[in-house]
């Protein structure tokens, strides 16, 4: 089924869009999408007819780039022997096609909606798990061409890419199966809004445009005060911290030295001085239950606070426990991180995220 039409007069559009909706509840009956994919659908639909073709890798060649991507084998494996064709699986292949049509789109564009990234119905078993590994072969060609264009460092592309690994082990540890945490937070990546350079990531864009925009912020009247670099519409990037081994502050200082190049170099933008860090990290009730020479507070003693917070009970206990409905009294208490969250929460205290900027010219 097309769902070009011929166009023209009223009548002919009306069919195109009776089509392409028709198309759309096809695909969710085919998997088995409830109600509560219809925005995403409907989203997708909106879209059109991609112009440029889906190509996937050969199965040897998506297991290679899977594997040096860090994913872990198991997933390698449900990844490959799911791979979807246009004709075998044309309703995975339709949504596939679709969501790498909207990331090639939007790259390098932060100013564009993050987007709708559920994951898929379990009923699909490892063909749905590994849906956003296949949408990242599929987009990964557009992306490292973006990099190219832009003389983003090659180390620094594939360090970028493999954050996938890291998202894919995640998703394992946490539900044993395969599947990507946070797929959302995947497409950053893959429309060349972020960058993984040593210990941290980047993500480049420009303040008070878009859904990359730090909170809380500065009110225009005392980011004025402050100047160029803090303004909206001036060039920023904001520092992410993935999760992994120790923050430790060498590696921190490493990568703010090479990110002010690497960025520079790739996406130059006059009068860009900050940087900027939106994270339950920067909570400075954290120096209550921490030892001064801990990584987390030294990460913080970099940055100048913005005032304002936004509870991040929610985020905490993401990035502590992965878990949001376990009782207090069966949280692991193993790290002083671990103890300090239980008894804050116990306290009837609630945990602040925060937003931090340094200046990334001095750092
Ligand atoms: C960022 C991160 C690497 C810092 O860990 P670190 O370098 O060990 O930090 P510190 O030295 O300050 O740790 C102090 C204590 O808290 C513990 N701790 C720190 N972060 C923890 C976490 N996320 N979960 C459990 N315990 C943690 C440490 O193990 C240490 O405990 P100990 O003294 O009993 O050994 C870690 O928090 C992490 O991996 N977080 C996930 C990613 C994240 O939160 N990103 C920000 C998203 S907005």
């Amino acid at each position: 089924m097309s769902e070009r039409g011929a166009g023209g007069d009223g009548s002919g559009d009306a069919v195109v869009v009776g089509a392409a909706a028709a198309r759309a509840h096809w695909v969710a009956d085919e998997l088995g999408c409830d109600e509560s994919y219809g925005a995403w659908l409907a989203e997708l639909d909106g879209l059109g007819e991609p112009t440029d073709e889906t190509v996937l890798p050969a199965p040897d060649d998506a297991a290679a780039l899977l594997r040096r991507l860090g994913c872990p084998e198991s997933a390698v494996t449900d990844a490959v022997t799911t791979l979807p064709g246009a004709s075998a699986d044309p309703a995975r292949w339709w949504l596939l096609d679709r969501c790498r049509a909207r990331l090639v789109r939007d790259l390098g564009d932060p100013g564009a909606s993050r987007g709708l990234w559920p994951q898929l119905p379990s009923r699909l078993g490892a063909a749905g798990g590994a849906f956003y590994l296949h949408l990242f072969l599929a987009t990964m060609p557009a992306t490292l061409r973006y990099h190219e264009d832009r003389a983003v460092p090659e180390d620094v592309s594939w360090a970028t890419l493999a954050d996938l690994g890291r998202h894919v082990a995640l998703h394992g540890a946490a539900y044993g199966a395969t599947g990507v945490d946070e797929p959302w937070w995947m497409t950053l990546h893959l429309r060349g809004i972020l960058y993984e350079i040593g210990r941290l990531q980047y993500s480049v864009f420009r303040l008070g445009e878009g859904p990359e925009h730090p909170r809380p912020w500065y009110d225009d009247s005392d980011a004025a005060l402050l100047g160029p670099g803090f303004r909206v519409g001036d060039g920023t990037v904001g520092i992410h911290i993935p999760a992994g081994g120790p923050l430790t502050p060498d590696e921190c200082a490493a990568s703010y030295r090479r990110a002010r190049h690497v960025i520079d170099a790739s996406f130059p933008v006059p009068g860009r001085r900050v940087a900027t860090c939106s994270t339950w990290l920067l909570d400075d009730q954290l120096d209550e239950y921490l030892p001064p020479e801990s990584n987390i507070l030294a990460f913080q003693r970099s940055f100048r606070l913005v005032p304002g917070w936004v509870e991040g009970d929610r985020n905490v206990m993401t990035f502590v426990f992965r878990t949001h409905d376990t009782p207090l009294d069966r949280l692991p208490q193993e790290t002083r991180m671990q103890r300090a969250v239980v008894s804050h929460l116990r306290a009837g205290r609630h945990f602040h995220w925060r937003t931090g900027w340094l200046d990334l010219s001095r750092a």
